[in-house]
């Protein structure tokens, strides 16, 4: 694909990764695109890089506008390999090129490269750069989504370029989110925002609020949001706005998600008369069996759900490995405003339950106690025991969602 013109002069010069499945272990079904821009100005300048593999990519897609030894700037705004690690290429072909970027993107960047030969410019929150017809703002997003992350506004073109915030891993024909209004596609792109949210950016709810207040406190009009991956907001920008407030101010579907994993079926066998309970009271429910889902599509359904119940068999007096891992990556994200209980079976001893309750506890969720646990197999008695516990988990949550 060449490049393709977003504002006037301004154009997309990234690269489409239809094949990556595993993008540092956020398993990417859909793909991803590394987002690029070059604005063509007195000064031509580049808006960062694409990963390495894709480099050539991106040079052909320069090359399609202009020269690469023409570009007189480089903004990095994030340096996470996805963005930079094609840098050394570019400043291959165009040495005298000034990088501007943040102290922290300095700093990290002197150690994924030899920079002693390069030039920088370090930007704070508030400088700006003129290539010409266009001014260009710097806004530093320190963790949306690394310490050194920032965002470049181009005033005359009322476009925000956001690295990651407002992206999505979705490698697609269409550049723009006018060219997803069918039912399907505008709701596989809302999934893919939902996705990425949770899997990249669900720690950062309270910067994500702060920074779009202070962003609508600078009084930017911003017609456009372009990210570093996936569609660009071309037709309604104010749309993932709106979707990323709703997400840190903790909005969310009421649903349950059930997570489980089974070793001979006993847990499994819960599930079904738990999903019955739920939906018998009108709530919306989804199953995923882990080891059956990848984990980032777990931590997805995790999140569109306002209560999750974890079903875990025990071993060895402990959770399953795959619930235990499944909770362990959840706690790193830092999840807020859901609600959990959790159930399972057991031979001897028991202690997943209680080892998913005590996860629960330590990540600050709302808590549905008490669990339920059956002895090796349900009877029909604690078939009977468990879709009551669905019921009454779906009243719960529902009473708990009416705080959103
Ligand atoms: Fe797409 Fe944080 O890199």
């Amino acid at each position: 694909m060449n490049a393709v013109e977003i504002k006037s002069n301004i154009y997309w010069v990234g690269a489409i990764d239809w094949g990556i499945r595993d993008f540092h272990g956020y398993i990417t079904q859909n793909g991803t695109t590394y987002n690029n821009y070059l604005i063509m100005d007195e000064q031509v300048t580049l808006l960062d890089t694409v990963k390495y593999d894709f480099a050539g990519t991106a040079i052909d897609n320069i090359k399609h506008i202009i020269e690469p030894s023409k570009i007189k700037n480089i903004i990095i705004n994030h340096i996470e390999p996805d963005h930079v690690s094609s840098i050394d290429k570019i400043m291959a072909l165009t040495p005298d090129a000034v990088i501007h970027i943040t102290a922290m993107g300095k700093k990290g960047l002197d150690r994924l490269f030899d920079t002693s030969a390069w030039k920088f410019r370090i930007v704070k929150t508030g400088d700006t750069l003129n290539t010409g017809r266009y001014n260009l703002l710097f806004i530093e997003t320190p963790m949306l989504h690394w310490p050194d992350s920032m965002m470049t506004y181009v005033k005359e073109a009322r476009l925000l370029i956001s690295q990651d915030a407002f992206g999505q891993h979705f490698a697609s024909a269409g550049r723009f989110d006018d060219e997803f209004l069918s039912c399907f596609s505008a709701a596989e792109l809302d999934d893919a925002v939902k996705d990425y949210y949770a899997n990249i950016l669900m720690p950062f709810g309270k910067l994500i609020k702060s920074k779009i207040a202070e962003i609508q406190k600078l009084g930017l009009e911003i017609d456009m949001i372009a990210p570093d991956h996936g569609i660009i907001w071309r037709k309604d920008p104010a749309k993932i706005i709106n979707m990323y407030l709703d997400m840190a101010n903790g909005k969310t579907d009421l649903s349950v998600a059930i997570i489980y994993d089974t070793m001979w079926h006993s847990t499994e066998q819960m599930t079904l008369p738990i999903m019955q309970g739920i939906k018998d009271e009108g709530i919306d429910c989804r199953v995923i069996k882990l080891r059956s889902a990848p984990m980032s599509t777990a931590i997805k359904e995790f999140w569109k759900a306002r209560g999750c119940l974890i079903g875990s068999p025990t071993i060895n007096n402990i959770l399953f490995p795959s619930v235990a891992e499944f909770l362990s990556h959840l706690s790193g994200l830092r999840p807020a405003n859901r609600i959990a209980g959790a159930f399972g079976s057991y031979g001897w001893g028991g202690g997943a339950v209680k080892g998913a309750y005590d996860e629960f506890r330590k990540m600050g969720l709302e808590i549905f106690e008490p669990g339920i646990q059956v002895l090796y197999k349900a009877s029909s008695e604690d078939e009977k025991k468990c879709y009551e516990f669905g019921r009454e988990f779906a009243k719960k949550v529902r009473e708990y969602h009416e705080k959103f």
